[in-house]
């Protein structure tokens, strides 16, 4: 038997893998657009812990196990025994008893690597305080749509900047830009950086593969002829508490149409949302004719779809031709 797949971190995943990944995606988008129902989850289940609030994860993943023909079942922490202290391990040793995936959003990535370590199923990290590798590779994938080659350059070629906190979604770009060996710019304030231990694996990655990171403090600077602007909060979920201090750090890093105006004249802008309006992004910028951010939120349904068959199906090829 294979070993149980999980997609705990970015680092989880390969480069071949993310290229079958967007294959699968655009397998499975083209069957829902021709109105086809693949199914290859019929009768799997799958528990989604929730320590923290979601809107697109929490949709994407429901509606599409539900496309894919199986079932879901949303667990909040405070309706389960790990918000009374059962521990970990022992909610993993039970989930596998009657589901066969779980995904967790949750604050402390050890809970995400508990699940994998103790239970014998597949675990998918829906977002912790270090990491959110379903959306990047959703915003690969958004990336991959609008940039196919051709007249503009391919996806793989884009200069990607990503400005404000080196959050959770920057950690998980800095290592599928590694992995991929990707052109990307990180600009964060001094206060805010990436993890350190990220920014030394995305490099020791980059050497390998090839990739341009660079890795600093001004936004002006790291968006001059991108072809990709990204943001995100500056105000994560958890690192609410000091909102006037933290937000003084965050002057000059706004993505508005002063910022767009440097970067390539085709370039997109992508957000992950939700977006704090006004604060990290403009209403214009996010409303305006270079924003993919709705595009982007759907495509984490067609991407989760993909994640959860690569997965969970024990065959991901059935009903797909
Ligand atoms: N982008 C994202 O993960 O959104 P939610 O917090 O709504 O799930
Ligand atoms: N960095 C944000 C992402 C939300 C999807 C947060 O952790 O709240």
């Amino acid at each position: 038997m294979s070993p149980v797949k999980h997609l705990v971190s970015l680092d989880d995943i390969s480069a071949e893998e993310v290229h079958a990944l967007f294959e699968r995606v655009d397998e499975l988008l083209e069957a829902r657009n021709s109105g086809k129902t693949v199914t290859p989850l019929r009768g799997k289940t799958l528990a989604m812990i929730f320590r923290k609030p979601s809107t697109r994860t929490r949709i994407s993943f429901h509606v599409g196990m539900k496309e894919l023909g199986g079932d879901s079942i949303i667990l909040r922490e405070d309706e389960i025994q790990i918000g009374r202290g059962e521990t970990i391990a022992d909610t993993a040793r039970v989930l596998s008893r009657y589901v066969d995936g779980v995904m967790i959003r949750t604050f402390d990535p050890a809970d995400v690597e508990g699940l994998a370590r103790f239970g014998s199923i597949p675990v998918i990290n829906g977002l912790t305080d270090l990491e959110h590798p379903c959306q990047v590779l959703t915003d690969l994938y958004t990336i991959r749509q609008r940039f196919p080659g051709g007249r503009g350059p391919e996806w793989t070629d884009c200069g990607i900047a990503y400005v404000g906190d080196g959050n959770n979604v920057a950690n998980s770009w800095l290592l599928a830009a590694g992995k991929l060996g990707l052109r990307f710019s990180l600009a964060a304030p001094r206060a805010h950086p990436a993890n350190p231990d990220i920014i030394r694996r995305a490099r020791d990655l980059a050497s390998a593969s090839g990739a341009k990171i660079r890795i600093g403090n001004d936004p002006e600077e790291a968006v001059r002829e991108a072809h990709v602007i990204y943001t995100d909060t500056w105000f994560s979920m958890g690192a609410e508490k000091a909102r006037p201090d933290r937000l003084s750090r965050f002057e000059g890093f706004q993505v508005n149409t002063g910022l767009l105006a440097l970067a390539d004249p085709e370039a997109i802008v992508m957000h992950c949302l939700p977006a704090h309006r006004g604060e990290e992004i403009t209403d214009e910028v996010m409303d305006g004719p270079q924003s993919v951010v709705f595009d982007q939120a759907e495509n984490r349904l067609h991407v989760q779809k993909g994640i959860l068959v690569e997965l969970m199906a024990n065959d991901p090829e059935e009903g797909m031709h």
